[in-house]
């Protein structure tokens, strides 16, 4: 068992770790010589993607939260109708779907029943699949029309954390590849994106030295028993992973929330030292996002901002800042998520529970 964590104390912290060389590989097997996107093994040519009007996103838990942050990708670089839903309450929602939809399934293990009895309704409903998933030979891998692999390597900690920012990884990918196809997208914004994609690993090594700082935080927040994760536009869908994982390894009872629907009712719930964690990674929100801050502040709220290095003023307003590094704002996701994974494990260890193995949980269910 020791072996096999390599020296790490939990797979969790081992799989954090191993992003970097996750998010490597899982370019590199996409990228010719000159860093053009290879998709060809996928079964869609120019007219089949000119024709597709809307691509439904479905999966599960964490690979959900990858689907929503796909949403943005896909509608921002590929011009793309796009929706993500839950794969178990998919089949109940009627959804809408012929011949020119495109049904994309998020899944680790590729075994997850309700991703799969979705991958079986759109099929027979006539959509194109596409499935994206980490298990080479998986039911899903297998029945899916197309399949994008992460290269994550095996993930074995409940909490998926190495396969979610490789899922989110595919999906910039695929946006790029499509926004070609449908020539959506000039030469040099192209290559820009995909430069910026290939510093990623870098970047995440650089937010996983900055532990320490991390551990303090969660020292601070650990006898909590509930926070908040605030974010607008793509820093939302980062919240709700964030979210996610704290509930899922350190049982704290936290709940992400849209930033602008704070004043709709979520703010009656801030009182005296809630942690709240504002991520503002986006330049053209950030100003909101301060404002958001300073309400929650002045109702004694506990302040982590999660923010580039750049957006110094944000120290001004939150109590502790975790500073990821400067980065194309569109692919922000797939840094500001690590800083909150590590918060979500050193919680969980400094509260003495069993990070790798939390109460009631599976790593794949099998089950409806
Ligand atoms: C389980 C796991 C989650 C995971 C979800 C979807 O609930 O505990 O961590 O995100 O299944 O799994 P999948 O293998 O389909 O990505």
């Amino acid at each position: 068992d020791q072996a096999t964590k390599a020296g790490y104390p939990h797979f969790m912290l081992k799989e954090i770790h191993e992003q970097p060389q996750g998010i490597r590989e899982t370019l590199n097997r996409r990228l010719d010589e000159n860093n053009q996107i290879m998709f060809d093994d996928i079964n869609l040519d120019k007219s089949n993607i000119d024709s597709i009007t809307n691509i439904y996103i479905i999966a599960c838990g964490t690979a959900y939260n990858a689907g929503l942050q796909g949403k943005f990708a896909l509608q921002k670089i590929a011009g793309i109708k796009a929706d993500a839903d839950i794969a178990s309450e998919f089949r109940y929602s009627d959804p809408f779907i012929d011949e020119n939809t495109l049904v994309i399934l998020v899944s680790q293990s590729g075994e997850t029943l309700d991703t799969l009895a979705a991958l079986r309704e759109a099929k027979s409903k006539g959509a194109t699949t596409l499935a994206i998933t980490n298990v080479i030979g998986s039911s899903i891998a297998r029945e899916a029309d197309n399949v994008i692999y992460t290269w994550a390597g095996p993930e074995i900690a409940v909490a998926s954390t190495k396969a979610y920012t490789t899922q989110v990884v595919v999906f910039y990918m695929l946006a790029l590849y499509l926004a070609d196809i449908k020539e959506n997208i000039s030469k040099e914004n192209y290559s820009h994106i995909v430069d910026e994609l290939l510093a990623i690993p870098d970047k995440v090594q650089s937010i996983i030295e900055t532990e320490e700082k991390i551990k303090k935080i969660a020292e601070k927040i650990k006898d909590n028993t509930n926070g908040f994760f605030l974010g607008r536009g793509l820093d939302y869908s980062i919240a709700t992973e964030a979210s996610l994982k704290m509930k899922e390894v350190a049982y704290m009872h936290t709940e992400a929330f849209a930033s602008g629907e704070l004043k709709h009712g979520t703010i009656a719930l801030i009182e005296e030292n809630v942690p709240v964690v504002a991520i503002a990674t986006q330049d053209n929100l950030f100003e909101k996002s301060l404002s958001n801050i300073k309400e929650v502040k002045a109702r004694g709220a506990y302040v982590i901002g999660v923010t580039q290095i750049s957006n110094r003023t944000i120290e001004e307003v939150a109590d502790e800042v975790i500073f990821i590094p400067e980065t194309d704002d569109l692919i922000a996701g797939i840094t500001a998520i690590v800083p909150l994974q590590l918060l979500a494990y050193y919680v969980s260890i400094l509260r003495g529970l069993d990070v790798d193995k939390p109460r009631n949980l599976a790593k794949s269910v099998t089950v409806e």
